[in-house]
């Protein structure tokens, strides 16, 4: 499941949009219906308008009618590991209450973590139900 995953994201990565940064990113989220959505980033030359890898996978899920991710592949052009950014974990944590974060490493080995390792405090409509019980 998570080899599978990655080669999605990787098949999205062929389509991202980058002509400013140059970096491709590609993801795969796998969602509680077993179905699966695939993005890629998507730059503008107006660069603020610019949607990540990430957040395109989920979009298009969610506008599918789906509700839960169970995981989320991330690949890139980069040498490293690349994480979820700061916008696309705030949009990941709207959609993703456990489950597993998967990457590839530079020598092309499978890494995993789990929800709680990537958001170890994380901001939810929790917080919001928690502030009108005040
Ligand atoms: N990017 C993603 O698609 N996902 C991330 O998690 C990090 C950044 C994109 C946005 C932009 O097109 C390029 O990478 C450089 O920041």
């Amino acid at each position: 499941m998570e080899r599978e995953l990655i080669d999605k994201a990787k098949e999205a990565m062929k389509n991202a949009h980058a002509p400013y940064s140059g970096f491709q990113v590609g993801s795969c989220v796998l969602m509680k219906s077993g179905k699966t959505y695939t993005g890629c980033n998507i730059e503008n030359a107006s660069y603020g308008a610019t949607n990540c890898a990430e957040r395109t996978a989920i979009f298009k899920a969610v506008s599918e009618g789906e509700g839960e991710i169970e995981a989320i592949a991330i690949v890139s052009s980069g040498n490293m590991v690349t994480y979820p950014c700061g916008i696309c974990r705030q949009v990941i944590s709207e959609f993703m209450k456990e489950g597993k974060f998967i990457f590839e490493n530079e020598k092309g080995e499978i890494i995993t973590h789990t929800y709680k390792e990537i958001f170890p405090y994380s901001f939810t409509k929790e917080d919001l139900d928690k502030a009108e019980e005040n």
